[in-house]
């Protein structure tokens, strides 16, 4: 049977290539994570193309990996923060999946992102907290109005939260 692929969505932190990973294993399923497709593509770090080429182009590859994916069916796509910025890449994802956003509350974010947000290149300055509040204000409406369900990830384990979308999922 060919199922809806899951795509998770949410803020940088949330766990979204985490659970991915967990689900693909658990549903057998190919497991794309947008950012790591990029890379693998332009052979290029995401911190790289932010600081050689800036945000504008990242974005464009960005659209590119979805338009590359997005009409492939048994995947679980983890995709990169941003990619609810262009509601172009929401209605291709939606296509044949469904869009499963990560919802943190800003305390269990920046507990999550204190020891990897040197990957992110939008929060490597040292008022990075700001900037990840001034983030999730402005894309708060975003990733509400791109989701199909949101998934709370406050107080739960990694295995809480990927059987919460799979018993969503498996209802589908
Ligand atoms: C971004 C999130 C990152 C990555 C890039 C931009 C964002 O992915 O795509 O650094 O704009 O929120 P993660 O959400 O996997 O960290």
């Amino acid at each position: 049977m060919i199922q809806k692929n899951i795509v998770l969505i949410g803020f940088m932190g949330t766990g979204k290539t985490t659970v991915g990973k967990i689900l693909s294993k658990k549903l057998k399923w190919t497991f794309v994570d947008t950012d790591y497709y990029i890379e693998k593509k332009t052979r290029v770090s995401i911190k790289r193309i932010f600081e050689t080429y800036g945000e504008q182009y990242f974005r464009s590859l960005e659209k590119e990996a979805i338009d590359d994916i997005f009409s492939s069916t048994n995947l679980v796509i983890s995709t990169g923060g941003g990619v609810i910025l262009n509601y172009e890449n929401v209605e291709k994802l939606k296509v044949n999946g469904k869009i499963y956003l990560l919802h943190g509350n800003f305390e269990t974010i920046i507990y999550n992102l204190e020891n990897s947000r040197k990957k992110r290149p939008l929060l490597l300055k040292d008022n990075w907290k700001n900037k990840a509040r001034e983030l999730i204000k402005k894309r708060k409406d975003l990733y509400n109005l791109s989701a199909d369900y949101i998934i709370s990830i406050d107080n739960k384990s990694l295995d809480d939260i990927v059987e919460e979308i799979l018993s969503i999922h498996s209802n589908i």
